[in-house]
């Protein structure tokens, strides 16, 4: 057999056509599989030496010339052709130029089944690179928190002034959110965590291949239990895409905040010059680029997402070729997951809260309104009757133009004649949050407590 030729030539009486070896050749992006496409060859030779199918000394050539090829790949020497469909066939002929031994790797194998691990221990070292990341993002938001944490300000629902919260809370949201991406990368590794090698073509083999023995080799788990869904499923993928999409909506959402706090309406954040960029016609300007970049970013997170869900919602069992089409998504997920988290972790720290204008925005007087009735309520005024109360003082502010901490006492006695006396004290937004008392609120203590938990329960993710 020549090497260089498609393993099938055997049936086919024609070369390939040019134009359809361009087309459906899928080298030019799955060569980046390689480590773990040349991990799942060398175990599955160890694998057939063990069950006889290959000799010890076949076995070594083969293992030799895979680690050859390795680093041919790594020294940037080895030549990719795509004159040979995928990275397997580049690979095996590779290796069968320089072993005959070569020409036995493929024994009870199919490139159906081999793709699909290749993919499942590609998936897991990147499961485990975003899972680092994020810990990395979550302690560098945490550590802004502290920074920051006597820092009040608004909150908004509807994009309205609604309550005063602490900074530190808004920010430990996001923290929060992290966690629950986390969690969804873990269930893809969970799910990608299965050896499906064994499974061939889809019937499996009727060679006595020895699956516990290449799964304890890979580090996988456990092994698959139907060689058709072995070589079909690709749900670990769809669970990474769906992990970095919510990601990106995550990402996209705390962008969006950066971009209203960097704005001069809000002012409650200066961008640094690094991460910013000016107009080529307005000297006054400097624009959030980068969180605008990582808002658009989501849109391919959340499409790749629906790419691959359309790409196998009619596929009949069981591999079918659109599953190519896998590839470029997952990587293109995983490259922007990557890069988002990296250009946060290094913006971040060099985020400059401006604390005056914080408190400044603080002050306004109808922030505090919902305070005044829980104090009404718990006069024993029923919450209702608190709440149409504290509605009219505003509408008469409003038509008096005042502010709300200014209404005269002789109206705020014909409410509660102990009101007045409290008045001044429910605009003080630091009394305000410290009268907080739910859980998971943003009452100082608490905020604080939470960032202790983070910081030690990140501890042992990052390692320190
Ligand atoms: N390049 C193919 C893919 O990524 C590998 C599997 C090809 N199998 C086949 N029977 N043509 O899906």
């Amino acid at each position: 057999m020549n090497a260089n030729k498609a393993p099938w030539g055997g049936r086919f009486h024609e070369k390939p056509s040019s134009l359809f070896l361009q087309f459906s050749q899928s080298v030019s992006f799955d060569w980046r599989l390689y480590k773990q496409d040349i991990k799942g060859s060398i175990a599955h030779a160890r694998m057939l030496e063990k069950i006889g199918i290959i000799d010890q000394k076949e076995s070594e050539e083969i293992q030799r010339g895979l680690t050859e090829i390795l680093e041919e790949i790594e020294q940037g020497q080895f030549k990719w052709s795509t004159q040979l469909e995928d990275i397997h066939m580049n690979i095996e002929s590779a290796l069968i130029n320089k072993t005959k031994a070569g020409l036995k790797l493929h024994t009870g194998r199919s490139r159906n089944d081999q793709i699909a691990t290749t993919m499942r221990l590609w998936v897991k070292e990147e499961v485990q690179k975003i899972l680092s990341l994020l810990s990395r993002l979550q302690a560098v938001l945490v550590q802004w928190a502290e920074e920051n944490v006597e820092v009040v300000i608004p909150g908004y629902t509807h994009l309205q002034k609604a309550q005063v919260v602490l900074l530190a809370h808004q920010i430990l949201a996001y923290v929060e959110m992290l966690e629950r991406d986390k969690e969804k990368f873990k269930e893809c590794y969970n799910n990608a965590d299965v050896l499906v090698l064994g499974s061939g073509a889809l019937a499996g083999s009727s060679i006595e291949l020895d699956r516990e023995y290449v799964a304890n080799l890979l580090g996988f788990s456990r092994i698959s239990q139907n060689s058709m869904d072995g070589v079909s499923d690709r749900d670990f993928v769809l669970d990474f895409l769906y992990g970095a999409s919510t990601l990106g909506i995550h990402l996209s959402r705390f962008a969006e905040d950066m971009v209203l706090w960097s704005s001069s309406e809000w002012g409650f954040l200066e961008l640094p010059d690094a991460f910013s960029s000016g107009s080529s016609l307005m000297p006054n300007k400097k624009n959030p680029d980068c969180f605008e970049l990582l808002r658009g970013k989501s849109a391919r997170l959340i499409s790749n997402l629906n790419r691959l869900s359309i790409l196998l919602k009619s596929l009949p069992l069981t591999y079918n070729r659109d599953m190519q089409e896998d590839k470029e998504p997952l990587f293109d997920s995983a490259d922007t997951v990557e890069r988002c988290l990296e250009m946060l972790i290094a913006m971040i720290p060099k985020l400059k809260i401006k604390k005056s204008l914080c408190l400044k925005q603080s002050e306004d007087s109808l922030l505090f309104a919902t305070d005044i009735v829980d104090w009404l309520v718990q006069k024993r005024i029923p919450f209702r009757e608190a709440h149409h109360k504290v509605g009219e003082l505003i509408g008469y502010c409003q038509k008096n133009s005042l502010s709300l901490d200014a209404v005269p006492s002789s109206v705020l006695d014909a409410i509660h004649p102990e009101l007045s006396k409290q008045w001044k004290s429910f605009f003080d937004p630091h009394k305000s949050l410290e009268r907080k008392k739910t859980m998971g609120s943003p009452n100082p203590d608490l905020v604080r407590k939470r960032i202790l938990f983070w910081k030690e329960s990140l501890k042992s993710s990052l390692g320190s």
